[in-house]
């Protein structure tokens, strides 16, 4: 479908930059599982500090017991929308590895990792027909305790929800208003030549 208000880039980008945006409406269209392994398979591809990969997720397709898991732990009004994406996928950073010796060792560029590696997953279900959409608001010892996610070492950053866009009268009528894609700050305000500007 057509986005309402399509976004202009300030500078030449490929456009599936700009055209990626993460809508609520999604219809009750399932996704295959060989659509979501391409999905986290492209995440697999992110490039990580020393190529320690510390990303790990845990997903579900709509209508299975992890789905529904997932679906448990998410807060606020991201009940009203998500539970009804085909795919539900829990990013979590291990922010905590093993060095040559066994020993624990601070894996300090994790959390960056894993949030390239959401970006790559959005990038590809797009690429797929689906749109991707982020979401922070969970609870996240509900989440550990649910999915087995060790507390130790472990940080859920995100449940991304996946799923075909449909028209916003599917949503909650709270919801429909913001059912477009976000604008964003110019490129001027946040990239500097040479010293920071704030
Ligand atoms: C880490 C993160 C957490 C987010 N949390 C939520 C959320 O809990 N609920 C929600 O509806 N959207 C959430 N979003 C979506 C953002 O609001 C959205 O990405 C932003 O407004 C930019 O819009 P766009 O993705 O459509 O370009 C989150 C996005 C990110 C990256």
């Amino acid at each position: 479908m057509t986005d309402p208000a399509p976004r202009t880039p300030d500078h030449p980008v490929d456009p599936a930059f700009p055209a990626r945006w993460s809508p609520r409406a999604f219809t009750d269209a399932g996704m295959p599982p060989a659509d979501l392994l391409t999905v986290l398979e492209a995440a697999r591809w992110s490039p990580s500090a020393s190529n320690t990969q510390p990303w790990r997720f845990v997903y579900g397709l709509r209508g299975s017991t992890g789905f529904a898991a997932i679906a448990e732990g998410l807060t606020g009004g991201n009940r009203d929308w998500a539970p009804r994406a085909a795919a539900l996928v829990v990013t979590v950073a291990q922010t905590e590895g093993r060095d040559a010796g066994g020993n624990p060792r601070a894996q300090r560029w994790a959390e960056h990792d894993t949030g390239a590696a959401g970006l790559a997953m959005a990038l590809q279900a797009e690429r797929l027909g689906y749109r991707a959409h982020p979401m922070g608001g969970f609870d996240p010892a509900a989440l550990h305790r649910a999915l087995a996610i060790p507390e130790a070492g472990h940080r859920i950053m995100a449940v991304i929800a996946i799923g075909r866009q449909g028209p916003a009268d599917l949503l909650p009528e709270q919801h429909r208003p913001r059912e477009t894609p976000g604008p964003r700050q110019p490129l001027a305000e946040l990239a500097f030549e040479g010293r920071f500007g704030g």
